[in-house]
């Protein structure tokens, strides 16, 4: 097959490379010119695991390639995916579809020959239907098919989960699309991966409503964790306890300082404000979103508690600024609700985190960034782990210490175990413990 994808971001990049390492041959597109001359010459500009040596490998072995113009690799493709981002929409919160149209108008002006047009950005329920009728109306000869393929695939983990997904999610009206997406994916039925073909706008919402539900799980533990507080019980039981059930399951019971992410908050917002306008309010979402933005705040003021109700002129710690390890994403982090908190409260923030820095430069101010764990907490009154790296999870609980000049640490992920941090001198503080 030959594949054309539009946008290389997250989700078009780690498609691209992994549907070219299912043996297909694709196109890569983007209309940044750097970003183009980077991909060419072996360079990826996000940070992944395992990414840059399977784009390397693919490029070298002749299956993908990167243009700044989709015209030739739209001409010639089987199927053409949009991979472009849909942010939030300033001021109402509706996904923004600027490029997601564009997008289409170009496609239909190089298309040629049968093509299937396969949205892979998370888009609101019928626009499938929209990019139809911008295809259509600039191209009444045109034969194709318009499709909804959403991707599940998670920072951090996205080759995995591309390659080994739990299902493919597949809306398509016509059986010739239909047989053209079973050959695409059709590396992975040979480990048995369900492929489910939904009508379009079904296949639209099951994007929207697994995002929805799995922030929905994390909020509900993250009430849990402070009624634990509240009663003397432990969350990390609880959730152990409830998630053994396999009706409810054990993933995404973590307990922490809220979700953030490229994804989570806003396809829950754009969710919210679509199902008002189709007059049937998600109101367990909208009140997911609401307690996921007041919990950041919190975490703030959990801080300052544990440090004794005043900050003012103390220095603290922060390990960990991106929204979830293995990524440098900032986007939505809970970190930039937290460390402005504390500065508008009077603390001096000094900063590590193993891949975010770059990104976090640009949002933060008056943050002192530094090169390791320890340098961090050097003279610090507090520590506070917001980000779990696993490199933060087995530190020298002792050399930690006598780097601080206090002795309170808070720990937002639970990734230690509180009487062994205890023993080593520290006041610790941890979530729903
Ligand atoms: C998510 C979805 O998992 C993925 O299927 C979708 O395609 C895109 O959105 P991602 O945003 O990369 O992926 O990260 P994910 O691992 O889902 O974590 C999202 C946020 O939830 C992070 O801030 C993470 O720290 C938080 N989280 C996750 C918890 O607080 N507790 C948990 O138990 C799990």
């Amino acid at each position: 097959m030959r594949i054309a994808m539009i946008g290389t971001g997250y989700v078009g990049l780690v498609s691209g490379a992994c549907f070219a390492d299912f043996g297909h041959h694709v196109t890569c597109i983007d209309k940044n010119d750097e970003k183009v001359a980077m991909l060419r010459s072996g360079g990826v500009p996000i940070y992944e695991p395992g990414l840059d040596l399977l784009v390397q490998r693919n490029v070298r072995e002749g299956r993908l390639e990167f243009a700044t113009d989709l015209t030739d690799a739209v001409r010639d493709a089987d199927a053409v995916f949009i991979a472009v981002g849909t942010p939030s929409r300033r001021g109402d919160g509706h996904a923004d579809l600027t490029y997601v149209y564009t997008a289409a108008e170009e496609i239909a002006a190089a298309m040629d020959g049968y093509t299937v047009v396969v949205n892979k950005s998370t888009v609101p329920v019928g626009t499938g239907d929209e990019v139809q009728d911008i295809i259509a109306k600039a191209r009444p000869d045109a034969e194709f098919a318009v499709v909804s393929n959403p991707e599940f695939l998670r920072e951090g983990a996205a080759i995995d989960d591309f390659k080994r997904p739990d299902r493919v999610v597949v809306g398509a009206e016509t059986e010739k699309a239909r047989t053209v997406m079973r050959e695409i994916y059709r590396p992975l039925f040979l480990n048995e991966t369900p492929i489910l073909f939904t009508s379009r706008r079904t296949s639209e919402l099951i994007k929207y409503a697994a995002n929805a539900f799995l922030a929905m799980k994390i909020t509900f533990i993250n009430e849990m964790a402070d009624l634990c507080e509240q009663v003397g019980a432990n969350v990390q039981e609880v959730a152990r306890g409830v998630g053994l059930d396999n009706r409810i399951g054990s993933k995404f019971l973590n307990a922490g300082p809220g979700y953030g992410g490229s994804c989570f908050p806003k396809d829950t917002l754009a969710l919210t404000r679509t199902a008002r306008e189709a007059g049937a309010p998600a109101r367990l979402i909208e009140t997911t979103v609401e307690i996921n933005d007041t919990r950041k705040r919190a975490m703030a003021d959990k801080i300052v508690k544990a440090m004794g109700g005043d900050v003012s002129g103390k220095t603290i710690a922060v390990l960990g600024l991106t929204f979830k390890p293995n990524t440098d994403d900032m986007r939505d982090a809970p970190s930039l609700d937290i460390i402005p908190a504390l500065q508008k409260a009077g603390a001096k923030i000094r900063a590590f985190d193993p891949a975010g820095r770059h990104e976090a430069e640009k949002l933060l101010t008056d943050v002192e960034f530094t090169s390791g764990p320890y340098l961090c907490a050097e003279g610090a009154d507090a520590l506070v782990i917001i980000t779990e790296w696993n490199e933060f999870r087995a530190l020298a609980l002792d050399r930690l210490k006598d780097a601080m000049s206090g002795k309170v640490m808070v720990d937002l992920r639970n990734i230690y175990t509180p009487d062994d941090v205890r023993s080593h001198g520290f006041d610790y503080v941890s979530v729903g413990r």
